[in-house]
């Protein structure tokens, strides 16, 4: 168990900075993108569980991005924010000025070094990008003390021009050197032998942290992390739930564990309050809406469940027997029959609180009516019941176009019919529609309210806890003009979910589409 780390615990054991760039790299998966409120909720959330440097965007990227930037820089108290540039000039002028706010500001400068890379993407040679290694770091060094540079696509990088790159930012003031597996190639073996070799050839490769970031193509970002921080790796770059570009990064919650339970062959330590990794998994599904899988290790809905009849029987007997780590050491608490009809105002804010929400006084009032009503429709009312009703309330604040009422003619006889009412910018609205079934005759009527040519990708339900009056989280992703949009939504009754969730994906996705036409 992770109380038990053997005697490794005796001597203390070196740090491994953590590097969270789910705002970042994780933001550039395709659908996930967070608004500025929800970016600044998880810097929050990120700090308080104990992120050494929380990377909060690409400044340059769109003015939402600097913005977003600048405000986390700007109410973080202890982390240091990072923001992400290219080695032009303006942006790193872009980055240095959007982090300027914090109090442990840094830039972090990258340029591509693998032949494929130079020559196709950057369309320059190896001395012009060695040239803009050492201009670009110094730039950045003139703004912030703290400045990482990273060789994009590192690992497909000839190994003598990888030196002189990295000899070269040194030289030039970088100190932390980050090694990317951008496409995910690498397997542990060699990127260990990398990231050695690298360390016993840079002639300065004592003054600066070694930093791995390690992309999942393979399924491999966590195996080649790790065998990276055993041969020299201080700070790792990850991201919750294991989000970003293709198949992700490096899953935060998976590198903390891993050292944590296996302590013994991974002697470092971190400065992560592993209680937080559940939370932090859920508000970033939430955000998102990309669910987690349910065999996700560490934070996945079974990582903790136990089916078959030999392993409850072992349980029973001795945790041990078939658990690595404990539910709480990850902050999952176990599925408790909460609250009812009768609890109080002050009894669902303590919940609220001790599940990590806290409410202004009108939203802990919209929720507590919520939950006054899905406890007259469902006998039990679970944590997770709880935290379903509350994401999907902090969901749709805000949004465009809000769910009033919805009526539904489903079963044999036909025709599957749906009336919805909605309120389009304040207006009340209505619509009645058929469909190929209900669930199709539901997004018939909003589309008849909201016309638009995103297509429907995905339609997922999933039930939120045991038993047929169980709440169902339904999940929804669109497509269209080259914008994609996932949203997600929690109801007792299963229509009403695909509604609202169909409705939190449109409201992202004409909130994108706007931003678009403005950009242009
Ligand atoms: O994957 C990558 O190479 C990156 C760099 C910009 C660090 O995300
Ligand atoms: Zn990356």
């Amino acid at each position: 168990m992770t109380s038990k780390t053997p005697a490794a615990t005796a001597a203390k054991k070196p740090r491994v900075l953590i590097f969270d760039t789910t705002m970042r790299d994780g933001e550039q998966s395709p659908g996930a993108s967070m608004t500025l409120n929800e970016k600044l909720e998880l810097a929050n959330l990120l700090e308080n569980m104990g992120v050494d440097i929380i990377e909060a965007g690409f400044p340059a990227a769109s003015a939402g991005d600097f913005a977003a930037v600048s405000a986390i820089a700007a109410q973080s108290k202890s982390a240091v924010i990072c923001g992400l540039s290219r080695s032009t000039p303006s942006d790193i002028d872009r980055c240095g000025e959007a982090v300027r706010k914090s109090a442990r500001p840094r830039i972090h400068t990258f340029i591509s070094t693998s032949p494929v890379h130079m020559k196709h993407k950057l369309k320059m040679g190896p001395n012009a990008v060695l040239e803009a290694v050492g201009r670009s770091v110094a730039q950045a060094r003139n703004l912030v003390d703290d400045v990482e540079w990273s060789a994009e696509d590192a690992t497909r990088t000839e190994f003598d021009f990888l030196c002189k790159c990295i000899d070269t930012a040194i030289a030039s003031g970088a100190t932390t050197i980050n090694v990317p597996d951008t496409v995910g190639y690498s397997h542990p073996d060699e990127y260990g032998a990398l990231i050695r070799r690298l360390i016993e050839n840079i002639p300065n490769s004592d003054k600066v942290i070694w930093s791995a970031h390690c992309h999942n193509d393979l399924g491999l970002a966590v195996a080649n992390s790790l065998a990276g921080m055993a041969n020299g790796v201080r700070q790792i770059e990850c991201t919750i739930n294991g989000l970003g570009e293709r198949a992700g990064n490096a899953a935060l919650e998976e590198i903390v564990m891993a050292m944590k339970v296996r302590g013994d062959t991974l002697p470092y330590d971190t400065n992560i309050d592993t209680s937080y990794l559940a939370r932090a998994s859920a508000m970033v599904s939430r955000i998102t809406g990309f669910p987690v899988q349910y065999n996700k290790a560490i934070v996945g809905k079974n990582a903790f469940a136990h089916e078959s009849g030999i392993h409850q029987d072992g349980m029973l007997k001795n945790s041990e027997t078939y658990e690595i780590m404990k539910p709480e050491d990850v902050g999952v608490a176990k599925t408790s029959l909460v609250m009812g009809k009768l609890s109080g105002r002050n009894a669902f804010r303590d919940k609220l609180e001790s599940m990590g929400y806290t409410l202004e006084a009108d939203a802990l009032n919209d929720a507590f009516k919520r939950f006054k009503d899905l406890a007259d429709r469902k006998k039990h009312v679970f944590d997770d019941d709880i935290i379903a009703l509350v994401d999907e309330q902090l969901a749709a604040e805000g949004e465009r176009i809000g769910f009033k009422r919805l009526r539904v003619v489903a079963g044999t006889e036909g025709p599957q019919t749906a009336e919805i009412d909605l309120t389009i910018d304040g207006e009340d609205k209505y619509s009645i529609a058929r469909g190929n079934g209900p669930v199709d005759a539901v997004f018939n009527a909003i589309r008849q309210l909201v016309p638009h040519h995103a297509v429907l990708e995905l339609y997922q339900v999933h039930a939120v806890t045991g038993g047929t009056d169980a709440q169902a989280t339904v999940s929804v992703r669109l497509n269209g003009d080259g914008i994609m949009a996932t949203g997600r939504s929690s109801d007792p009754d299963t229509l009403v979910a695909s509604a609202k969730a169909y409705l939190h994906a449109l409201n992202k996705f004409e909130v994108r589409k706007a931003k678009r036409s403005r950009a242009a």
